[in-house]
């Protein structure tokens, strides 16, 4: 890695990706997708909601054993007896991570907790202080952030950090915002919260709006250094931010970014196959990075240009993601180079 500062990689594939209705994962495939993901080198792994389930519990206790080099988090509300059992699942973990959550937006805090505002950040101070007691790697989200009144999240905020809250989470619950606005709001919080150098900012953005990428490397361009995503954009409704997409851009815009991930990007095909395998989710052809007509060429002109020079039609190398190299296909739009290139790979010359 460069000089740049580090942004972290928190894949919630495991999580918010099996919230995909028919996304469902045994605590066997959990834990293979997991040694994947660490052997790309993610920073954290949030493996499970153990409240939720015997199953989830049993996953995440699977992973916390498995796991050595990346931080394996479980996700709570911000309730006791939920905090209580992520607490158990992690207990074998090398690093352990609890992400805590409460709503903090007024529709839902109206509607669905029926929670004065006042209450709402009084248990999020308690729940923090209450993970805490298990580790000292505490994350905190308040759900629907992107929804949420600025000055009342300042005050969140700063009492969880005073809490002991080390990553501080910036949910787009719902897919809502737009890059611009919510990279304004990611540098309004930075700039408007006294202790929040005492804290990592993240995002977490949903795709509902296809902005879920978008919104992130927004976040990022004002001062995130966190981004949670998952493999293949996988996740709750429209997905999350695609894992790929977020990690290539970073790394290939250097000149834009002045971060960079940890990550072996030469794993991102086979952590990319292993999900889709498992879920049966299939990648449509055309996704970035990781469909197979990411490297393809069809048209005579791109064909001719990329033989030449690889640069003129591509941005990144295939090699560098996985593939085991771009590739020429033989279409209606193809042109003699690549044909003769084609036959020239057959062991076939023209004189
Ligand atoms: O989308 C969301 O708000 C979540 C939180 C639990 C972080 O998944
Ligand atoms: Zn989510």
């Amino acid at each position: 890695m460069s000089s740049s500062e580090q942004l972290i990689i928190f894949d919630t594939t495991l999580r918010d990706g099996e919230q995909s209705p028919g996304a469902s994962m045994t605590r066997d495939e959990k834990v293979r997708i997991a040694k994947a993901l660490e052997k790309m080198r993610v920073n954290v792994i949030e493996a499970g909601f153990p409240i939720a389930s015997q199953g989830d519990f049993e996953a995440v206790q699977a992973v916390a054993t498995q796991i050595k080099d990346s931080t394996v988090c479980g996700l709570s509300r911000a309730l006791d007896k939920d905090i209580e059992r992520v607490g158990e699942a992690l207990k074998p973990a090398n690093s352990a991570r609890i992400h805590t959550f409460i709503a903090t937006s007024p529709i839902h805090m109206k509607e669905k907790l029926r929670m004065s505002p006042e209450q709402v950040l009084e248990q999020a101070v308690h729940a923090v202080k209450k993970a805490r007691q298990f580790t000292d790697d505490v994350e905190f989200s308040p759900e629907d952030a992107g929804r949420s009144d600025a000055d009342f999240l300042c005050r969140v905020i700063e009492a969880v950090i005073d809490a002991g809250a080390t990553t501080i989470n910036i949910p787009d619950t719902v897919g809502y915002n737009i890059p611009m606005q919510f990279g304004a709001l990611m540098r309004d919080l930075l700039n408007r919260i006294p202790n929040a150098d005492k804290a990592v900012f993240s995002v977490h953005c949903h795709n509902d709006l296809g902005l879920a990428v978008a919104n992130s490397l927004s976040a990022v361009l004002n001062g995130a250094r966190q981004v949670e995503c998952t493999i293949n954009g996988l996740g709750e409704r429209a997905g999350n931010a695609a894992l790929e997409e977020i990690v290539m851009a970073v790394r290939t815009r250097q000149d834009v970014f002045n971060c960079d991930s940890r990550l072996d990007t030469t794993q991102i095909m086979t952590c990319s196959k292993l999900v889709s395998g498992i879920t049966g989710f299939p990648v449509q052809p055309n996704k970035a990075v990781v469909g197979a007509n990411a490297f393809a060429h069809e048209s005579g002109i791109h064909q001719d240009g990329v033989l030449k020079s690889r640069e003129t039609y591509e941005i990144m190398r295939a090699e560098d993601v996985g593939w085991s190299a771009n590739h020429i296909v033989l279409g209606k739009h193809s042109g003699r180079n690549a044909f003769r290139t084609r036959l020239k790979e057959l062991g076939i010359e023209f004189a």
